[in-house]
C-alpha cells in the first residue's frame, strides 16, 4: 500500500486515552465505563453497537479469576485485524525494539483471525505471570493502574469499527493485544507494569495519581529508546499504531527524565510530538524501577 493511500486514516490514528480520563473523585469501579460519542465511527451502525453491547455484557458479568468468555467477532472484523497487521508488520521491523520483536515471536499471535482473550492471556501468563481480564470500555485510571499490581491487565475485547481499520478513538482489542499483551510477555516490561500498579496503590492524592499516569503514558504507552544507533519503540501506544510509529520519527526527543515526564502534559487525541528517549533498554528499565520505588 502506498503511503499516500495510508496518510488520511493514519494521521487520525489514536493514542490510548485511558489515563487521561483521570478523575480521582470518581468511584473506583471497573464497570463504570465511557459511552460511545456521536462522532465515534460505529455510532450509527446498529449491528456494531449491538455486538459491542453483547461484548460489554461479557465483561460486566465476568468475575475475576474465571476463564474469559469468547467474543463474537464477525468475518468483517477479522478483516480489520488482518488490515491492522498488514500495516504494522513492516512498521515493527523498522521501529520496534528488539525485546518487543522477540515477544511477538514468543506469543505467536494469529495474523488472520482476532485471537480470543483467554488464549492471549494464557500465552502471556506462561511468559511473565501476567493475565488479561475483560472490561467493557475505558475504566478510571486508578482502577486500571492498581490492577497491574495484581498482575492483571484490564483489557477491552471489542474491535474498532470496520469503516476505519487504522483508526480508533479508544483502546480496542488490537491496541490491547498488539500493544500491551505483547509487551507483557516480556518479563522486565511485565515487572515495570506491576511496580507501576504498586506505586499507584501507595498514592493518596489526585495530583500524585496524575503524575504517575503521565509517567505511565510517556513510558509504557509511548516509550522510546536507543538501540544500535536508532530510536526504537517499546511503548504499547506506538507499537499498536502504524501511524504513531511513523510519526515517532518526527517527534521531539527529550532526555529520559521521569521527573520531567511526570510534569509534562500530553494530548491523547493526536500523534505525540514529544517523547522521552532512554539510552538503552537496560537504562530505561533501571530508571523507571528506581523512580517508582522512590514514590512514597
Ligand atoms: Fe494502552
Amino acid at each position: 500500500m502506498k503511503t499516500t493511500e495510508l496518510r488520511q486514516p493514519l494521521l487520525s490514528d489514536h493514542g490510548d486515552m485511558r489515563p487521561v480520563a483521570a478523575d480521582a473523585s470518581a468511584p473506583a469501579d471497573r464497570n463504570s465505563i465511557v459511552q460511545l460519542s456521536p462522532d465515534h465511527p460505529g455510532f450509527r451502525d446498529a449491528e456494531y453497537r449491538a455486538r459491542r453491547n453483547r461484548i460489554a455484557r461479557l465483561a460486566l458479568e465476568y468475575r475475576a479469576g474465571e476463564t474469559v468468555p469468547d467474543a463474537p467477532y464477525t468475518e468483517e472484523e477479522h478483516g480489520v485485524w488482518r488490515a491492522i497487521w498488514r500495516a504494522l508488520e513492516p512498521a515493527h521491523e523498522r521501529h520496534a525494539c528488539a525485546e518487543y520483536l522477540e515477544c511477538v515471536r514468543r506469543l505467536e499471535l494469529p495474523r488472520e483471525r482476532i485471537p480470543q482473550m483467554r488464549q492471549v492471556s494464557a500465552g502471556v501468563e506462561a511468559c511473565s505471570g501476567f493475565r488479561l481480564e475483560p472490561v467493557a470500555g475505558l475504566v478510571e485510571p486508578r482502577v486500571f493502574l492498581e490492577s497491574l499490581a495484581r498482575g492483571v491487565f484490564l483489557s477491552t475485547q471489542y474491535i474498532r469499527h470496520h469503516s476505519s481499520p487504522l483508526y480508533t478513538p479508544e483502546p480496542d482489542v488490537a491496541h490491547e493485544v498488539v500493544g500491551h499483551a505483547v509487551t507483557l510477555a516480556s518479563e522486565p516490561l511485565a515487572e515495570l507494569n506491576r511496580i507501576f500498579g504498586e506505586a499507584v496503590r501507595r498514592t493518596r492524592t489526585a495530583e500524585a495519581l496524575e503524575r504517575l499516569s503521565r509517567v505511565y503514558w510517556f513510558t509504557v504507552e509511548f516509550g522510546v529508546l536507543r538501540e544500535g544507533g536508532e530510536v526504537k519503540a517499546y511503548g504499547a501506544g506506538l507499537l499498536s499504531s502504524a501511524g504513531e510509529l511513523e510519526a515517532m520519527r518526527h517527534a521531539e526527543l527529550r532526555p529520559f527524565d521521569l521527573e520531567a515526564a511526570s510534569r509534562t502534559d500530553y494530548d491523547p487525541t493526536d500523534f505525540q510530538p514529544v517523547l522521552f528517549c532512554a539510552d538503552s533498554f537496560e537504562s530505561m528499565y533501571r530508571a523507571i524501577h528506581e523512580f517508582l520505588l522512590r514514590i512514597p
